[in-house]
């Protein structure tokens, strides 16, 4: 296990210690004064220092961001904190519609490219599974040191989305409910697409990193044709996490601390027949399974959620358990703090 993120590529949930999550997660706190003072708001000094020190740091940074697949917030907050933090972007215009991609060019010969051009950081969003690993070698093969940071990858991972999500839930415990998270006890449903999910994935993975195995429970909600894939069961098995499946959130909503939701991932499905019937009335935030949600319970999602599918109504929007508003906000604080990491160290 390495002791520090710098120079290294993030590739997967598995990788990740408890102490480098801790400083990770101290540095986007740090991360969100530097925001502020950006935004014209009034700082300690401290703040002030720490935000010149590291964009004289980061002018000389150049981060790339490559991505196969469509985006809203990861591709934006990446932009965000990258500019933010003083680095220079360079956006290249969707790969699979305008880059070499189109005329078949490999992610080998792509990487090599970046790498040529002295790029310190690739972010990369791929819709292939593996695709960040094969990237990640192809950077290695040149001798370069560019870090490859994976943004989505297929059915595979989604690392800095588990990264944001389990910051979210340590500032629940920590700042709401005054509770230290490494003495609790936590019980997370995730609901709905499981077997095409990457975010479901990194959060069962990265969770067990930071929380002991015995303060975990993990029920997995969702119709069978959508069950959560066996490599996960296999390592939780092995880890002694203690997990159940469910077809039906109801069963499950007065044990969970935190309700994962997510998406059907249509452009995964790959001929598999979905009954949405049966998803909008059992893995859906509905009126009888809010009346049964914990009062301390929190409900997030990675978004974009599905309106005619429907896993979370706009209704609910307004309940003081509806977090994922701030859990995409807290992913601009976390991926400053993950590229200040892995930059700077
Ligand atoms: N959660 C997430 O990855 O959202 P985007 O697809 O909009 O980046």
């Amino acid at each position: 296990m390495k002791k520090t993120l710098k120079g290294q590529s993030i590739l997967e949930a598995q990788q990740f210690s408890r102490e480098i999550l801790d400083d990770l997660f101290s540095e986007a706190d740090k991360m969100q004064g530097v925001c502020k003072f950006l935004d014209g708001g009034d700082v300690p000094e401290e703040a002030m220092h720490e935000c010149g020190d590291i964009k004289a740091g980061m002018a000389e940074k150049k981060i790339a961001l490559l991505f196969y697949e469509p985006s809203t917030r990861t591709w934006s907050s990446f932009y965000v904190a990258a500019e933010n933090l003083g680095a220079r972007v360079m956006a290249i215009p969707p790969a699979r519609q305008f880059s070499s991609v189109v005329k078949g060019e490999t992610v080998k010969d792509t990487i090599a490219m970046f790498c040529g051009y002295g790029i310190d950081a690739i972010v990369m969003r791929s819709d292939k599974e593996g695709m960040a690993k094969e990237a990640d070698e192809a950077a290695h093969s040149n001798g370069r040191q560019v870090s490859i940071i994976n943004a989505g990858d297929g059915k595979g991972q989604h690392p800095t989305q588990a990264l944001l999500d389990l910051y979210t839930i340590k500032r629940f415990f920590e700042n709401e409910l005054r509770k230290d998270i490494h003495k609790e006890k936590i019980s997370i449903a995730y609901v709905g697409d499981l077997a095409n999910g990457r975010t479901v994935r990194s959060l069962a993975y990265l969770l067990n990193k930071y929380q002991d195995s015995e303060k975990l429970e993990f029920f997995f909600v969702s119709p069978s044709v959508l069950k959560m894939r066996d490599d996960i069961k296999e390592y939780l098995e092995k880890k002694g996490v203690k997990f159940s499946e469910h077809e039906k959130l109801i069963d499950v909503a007065n044990k969970a601390d935190v309700c994962y939701m997510t998406r059907v991932q249509k452009e995964r499905l790959e001929g598999i027949q979905v009954d949405y019937d049966f998803i909008r009335s059992n893995c859906s935030i509905t009126k009888e399974v809010v009346k049964k949600l914990k009062k301390e319970a929190i409900v997030m999602h990675p978004l974009p959620r599905d309106p005619t599918f429907g896993e979370i109504p706009e209704w609910f929007d307004s309940d003081p358990r509806a977090k994922y508003i701030q859990q995409a906000e807290n992913g601009l604080y976390v991926r400053m703090a993950l590229l200040k990491k892995v930059l700077l160290g």
